[in-house]
């Protein structure tokens, strides 16, 4: 498979597209970020992306009303950067079926829970740690997964579980799973990057090591 150039769409800070960066600069994941892309002109992953010399878009919701029209200037930033894999780090919006249809199971996402429990349309941010927390939960994790045209519902690729204490609150149990999230975003990548993944049907097998050098 061709190297992994990625496309990062980001709303917010840019956490985990900056560990993200990161485990590329440290050699850790073999892969290229051709361009940061938020529909939010303050986008903290915006900023970092510029410091960093990456290519970062803005793209209006104000200019492009219609989410056909959005997306479709969104794909046309991806291809005119020659991204060859989208990664959602912490984007808010919903991709148009057109987008997911044109990188089918080439576009992943990571949720601070253990998908398919507290997950959904307003399952983000501090409102999934607080669900975990009210319902009692003991453990909770994060799920990275494929995307598919619904919120939350694209097959895992990887799931880590994090424990919940007993005196957490929303923000200790965020910081506790943000950490694993900037662990498991790059090894799911590099999963990907290496050839590992074999998708079938509702299932994603991972492929032993030996089995990518045979290859
Ligand atoms: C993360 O918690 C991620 O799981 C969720 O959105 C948040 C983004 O955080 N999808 P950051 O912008 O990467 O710091």
């Amino acid at each position: 498979m061709a190297q992994l150039r990625l496309a990062v769409l980001a709303s917010g800070r840019g956490s985990n597209f900056e560990a993200i960066l990161k485990s590329i600069t440290s050699g850790k994941l073999k892969a290229t970020i051709q361009v940061v892309i938020s529909n939010k002109a303050s986008a903290g992953a915006l900023e970092i992306a510029r410091n960093y010399n990456i290519p970062a878009v803005h793209i209006s919701a104000k200019k492009f009303p219609e989410q056909e029209q959005f997306d479709e200037k969104l794909l046309a930033v991806v291809r005119e950067c020659q991204a060859n894999f989208i990664v959602l780090a912490g984007y808010l919006k919903m991709l148009s079926p057109a987008i997911i249809r044109a990188f089918k199971n080439r576009i992943l996402n990571i949720h601070p829970a253990l998908l398919p429990s507290f997950g959904g349309k307003g399952m983000y941010g501090h409102h999934v740690h607080q669900a975990v927390l009210d319902y009692g939960c003991k453990v909770t994790g994060v799920t990275v997964h494929l995307v598919d045209e619904k919120y939350d519902t694209g097959v895992p690729v990887l799931q880590r579980c994090v424990p919940v204490l007993d005196d957490d609150d929303a923000e200790s149990l965020a910081a506790r799973v943000l950490k694993i999230e900037h662990q498991i975003y790059t090894e799911a990548l590099q999963l990907f990057a290496d050839d590992r993944i074999e998708i079938i049907g509702r299932s994603v097998k991972i492929k032993s090591d030996e089995h990518s050098f045979s290859n």
